[in-house]
């Protein structure tokens, strides 16, 4: 069976041929709950994911008809669809994305002991509106011939006079970076979320711009000693072959932060650990193929496809016992955040307002 990719894929790029998808959920419900499908709306765009799909296809013989495009404009459809939502599972790359969805009532609580056995507690929502399927840390790269790890024990010490000029790091408008003052906000509060943005600001080798990997890529250049980014991006380069990636491949080293409080020598929280992300999904509330959702959440949960995400996609495995890739674990040990992850959506609104405040573009 053939993955069905290309037309869902299609309709999405295109606002205009919006009317298809709604016209499919409307005019023949009977005959699509009678077939093996389960309809996906996802932010993830991965070769690790469409494989993963197939080969669910292949196991299950269940259809996976995948709708791509950014969270955002997911959310904005789903609003759009209402009741008629051809959706059946969910899936967006971060926490806070989830928990405004579930606000939004686009997800359904779900009971499922394979998934509740697979993803731990502090990694879905406590009501089962979704699940986290991969763990993505927000690290800090750093030029290995300009920083010491030492000087990069916690998030706070970016804010240090010694980093003037140094920090390279993308706009506040992703969602990574709102999550992790999100994540800031739950531990500290807004006050102190607020000043480490303004913190980082006064830091910045440069306005803001660019993605994850462009900053790594801009420490190979000598832009800046020091780049906030996900944990993936750094294994994917390290990965790559490109030339035009050597002198970043090079220069690189990792840290992993803690979270502490910024205040000056005060060590409020000692043993929070680097905050993480998930990308995870749940089932989509109209859903009109249950049972398929439940049955594909479940399979990205297994160790066979945790140990996908790992190798293929550089992603931290959710489950326990399936190891992170070697080059990954070659960087240093991972200590998570164990923040119950259902607080980043909660508090996106205020993160959003902190690093207004700071000037974060
Ligand atoms: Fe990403």
């Amino acid at each position: 069976m053939k993955p069905q990719f290309s037309t869902f894929a299609a309709m999405i790029k295109k606002p205009l041929l919006f009317l298809p998808l709604f016209a499919l959920a409307c005019s023949a419900p009977n005959k699509d709950n009678m077939e093996d499908v389960v309809n996906v709306y996802t932010h993830r765009h991965y070769e690790t994911d469409k494989a993963l799909f197939a080969l669910f296809e292949k196991e299950s013989g269940i259809k996976v008809n995948v709708v791509m495009a950014d969270d955002d404009e997911l959310l904005s459809r789903l609003d759009a669809e209402g009741a008629n939502s051809p959706a059946d599972v969910i899936i967006t790359a971060d926490a806070g994305r989830l928990g405004l969805a579930e606000q939004r009532g686009f997800l359904k609580p779900i009971h499922d002991s394979t998934l509740e056995a697979n993803v731990p507690a502090h990694l879905r929502d406590p009501e089962g509106n979704w699940f986290g399927f991969t763990m993505r840390a927000r690290v800090v790269a750093y030029d290995k011939n300009k920083v010491a790890p030492e000087e990069l024990m916690t998030y706070a010490d970016l804010c240090s006079p010694r980093f003037k000029g140094q920090i390279l790091v993308r706009p506040s408008e992703h969602v990574y970076n709102q999550s992790l003052v999100a994540a800031m906000i739950a531990h500290f509060g807004i006050d102190s979320a607020t000043s480490w943005c303004k913190g980082i600001v006064a830091n910045m080798a440069r306005d803001p711009k660019g993605s994850d990997t462009d900053q790594l890529l801009a420490i190979g250049e000598g832009l800046g000693s020091v780049a906030i980014v996900n944990s993936y991006y750094i294994g994917k380069l390290m990965k790559s072959d490109d030339p035009a990636r050597q002198k970043a491949k090079n220069a690189i080293a990792v840290a992993f932060p803690l979270m502490q409080n910024d205040r000056e020598g005060e060590v409020l929280t000692p043993g929070i650990g680097t905050h993480v992300n998930i990308s995870g999904g749940g089932v989509a509330a109209h859903a009109k193929h249950e049972a398929n959702a439940i049955a594909l959440l479940r399979f990205l949960s297994s160790d066979a496809s945790q140990a996908a995400f790992a190798d293929g996609n550089m992603e931290y495995p959710v489950k326990p016992g399936i190891p992170a890739a070697a080059v990954l674990q070659g960087f240093g040990r991972l200590i998570p955040d164990t923040l119950d992850l259902s607080e980043l959506g909660r508090h996106n609104a205020e993160a959003v307002k902190a690093l207004d405040a700071a000037g974060w573009r």
